[in-house]
Parts: C-alpha cells; structure tokens; sequence
C-alpha cells in the first residue's frame, strides 16, 4: 500500500502514515490498514479505531496507555526510520536543505544512501517535479532504505542505485551533490563532471584530519565559497517551574562542508600557502 504522507483531511484514513505519539517520547509510525492490529509493549491498538479519528486525538491501548495522534513531521520521519547504519541527525540534514537551496523541482545527486535518513529529507523536498539519484555500494543497506522510503510513500522521488563514487554519477547538469562517506576527496572529479556550472557540494565528516584534506583539494578542483561549520543543539526540559537544559546532549556528530563548483578560482580564494605550493607558484 502506498502511504499518504500529504494528507489535507482532518481525519485519519486508511493508507495514512501515522505516528502515534506515546508519552516519554515513544512513537510509532504505522501506516493504516483496515483490520490490522499495533502491538506495543504498552498495549494494544487496532487501526480500525484510529481509522475516521480526527488528527489531534488521544486514544488509549487496551491497558489505558495514551497516544497521541499525530501527522508525522519530516523531522519525525527521519528519527523513526529503520535502521542499519549511522544516519544523518535532522540538525545537519536542516541546514543541509537550507544552504544547499534544495527545494521542489531540483535535481540532487547523494552517495552514500546508507538507511536513508538523508534520502528522506531530500525526496520530501524536491517534491513531485524534482528527483533524487542515490547511490549505494552495498545493495543490501541500500534495500533497507528503499523500504523506509516506501513506507513513507517517497520512494517514486528517488531513482536508487547500487554503485561505487569509485565508478562516478550517470547524471549530469545536477543541482546539488550531497558526498556521506569517508575520502569525499577522491570523487570530487567525478562530482564536477554531474554537478552544473555553480552547483552547490556538501559533505559531512566526522574528523578534523578529514576536514583538513576536504579543504586542500576542494581549491585544487575549483570549487569556491567554502564553508565549515559545525551545529551544536541543547533541549532543554519544558517544565517551565523548573526550565533548565535536559542533562545529556550530543557533544559531536559532523562537520559540513560546502562549496560551489567555478570555471576558476579568483586569485583571493587561492591565496594560501598550500596551494600555491601546489600550484608550483613562487614568492
Ligand atoms: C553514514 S552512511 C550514510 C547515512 C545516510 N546519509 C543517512 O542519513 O541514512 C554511509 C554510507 O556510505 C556507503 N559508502 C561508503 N563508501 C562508499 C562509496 N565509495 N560509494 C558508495 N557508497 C559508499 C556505506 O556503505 C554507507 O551505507
């Protein structure tokens, strides 16, 4: 069954993706069939009594355990998708869309497909008129994003592939590509030859050491407004007789990198010791 993420009725219908909004920050997202029964460790749900149900509604299990029903945001998408490896954190994934202009009607190229956190993200936004080609080397990590994306109706957004960035993009003239893995800097040929003339590249790297490299060879292959950056986040409890941050947060997750593919380097952006060395330039 294809789910309807998009939904404009106040009423819960069958073939709906769902999320029911647990206390304590469970969820479960479930896409509605008629007949079909959600067993959770707090209880039980039938989707016959949550199909008609306005949005907004408590319901209970058949211990009395309450959920709320909810239209799952794109944030609540990414965080309950199955997973088989790291994904991306909504953090990232926001600033990515915003810096990167990613939004209906473009075309964008990811490696790295991994569980499809970012994949999700990215085919929400280009909407119906845009695509999204997501390469993967492992066709069995792949399979598992094909099934998120498919639970969230999303998948005829994206045409997945199983392929190596050893091996470059079947695209050209792209929007935006997105590199996930490790040693984006051997690719970067290969991602000026799909990405147009001024076309947005990000990447997420854990290390400085990686960071470091990315940098060096991001001027040698001409690309210009490079930027890095890092995005720190702190919840805080919403009590608000006691309002103060929640007691552990996330120290460290990645650094992004941009930078936008140029015919030439202008002399300012080239202006460092390291690649004048390379370059062969003299004092
Ligand atoms: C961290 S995961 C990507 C997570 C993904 N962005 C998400 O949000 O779910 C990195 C993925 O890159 C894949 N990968 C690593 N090197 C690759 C390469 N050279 N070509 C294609 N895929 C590669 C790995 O198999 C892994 O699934």
């Amino acid at each position: 069954m294809n789910s309807a993420i998009f939904t404009d009725s106040n009423f819960a219908q069958e073939g709906d993706l769902v999320q029911l909004q647990g206390t304590g920050h469970r969820s479960h997202l479930l896409v509605l069939e008629a007949g079909a029964v959600l067993q959770t460790h707090r209880g039980v749900i039938r989707h016959d009594d949550i199909i008609g149900t306005a949005w907004g509604t408590r319901l209970e299990s058949h211990q009395g355990n309450p959920f709320y029903l909810l239209q799952p945001s794109l944030s609540d998408l990414i965080k309950g998708l199955k997973r088989g490896t790291q994904i991306m954190y909504p953090k990232e994934i926001s600033y990515i869309l915003f810096h990167m202009g990613i939004g209906p009607g473009k075309r964008v190229i990811e490696c790295g497909t991994g569980s499809g956190g970012l994949t999700t993200a990215l085919a929400y936004m280009v909407g119906t008129t845009g695509k999204v080609y997501s390469y993967e080397r492992k066709a069995q990590i792949q399979d598992l994003a094909i099934k998120n994306l498919t639970k969230f109706g999303l998948q005829n957004r994206v045409d997945f592939k199983v392929g190596n960035a050893e091996d470059g993009f079947d695209e050209e003239n792209v929007d935006a590509i997105i590199l996930d893995l490790p040693n984006p800097q051997e690719y970067l040929h290969h991602v000026r030859k799909s990405l147009r003339g001024g076309g947005s590249l990000g990447m997420i790297l854990p290390t400085f050491n990686q960071v470091e490299i990315i940098l060096r060879e991001l001027k040698l292959a001409n690309f210009a407004m490079i930027e890095v950056s890092e995005i720190l986040q702190r919840f805080y409890k919403t009590d608000w007789a006691r309002l103060r941050p929640v007691d552990r947060m996330i120290g460290h997750t990645g650094f992004l990198i941009f930078g936008r593919k140029v015919d030439r380097l202008a002399a300012e952006d080239s202006d460092d010791e390291a690649f004048d060395d390379e370059q062969g330039n003299q004092d």
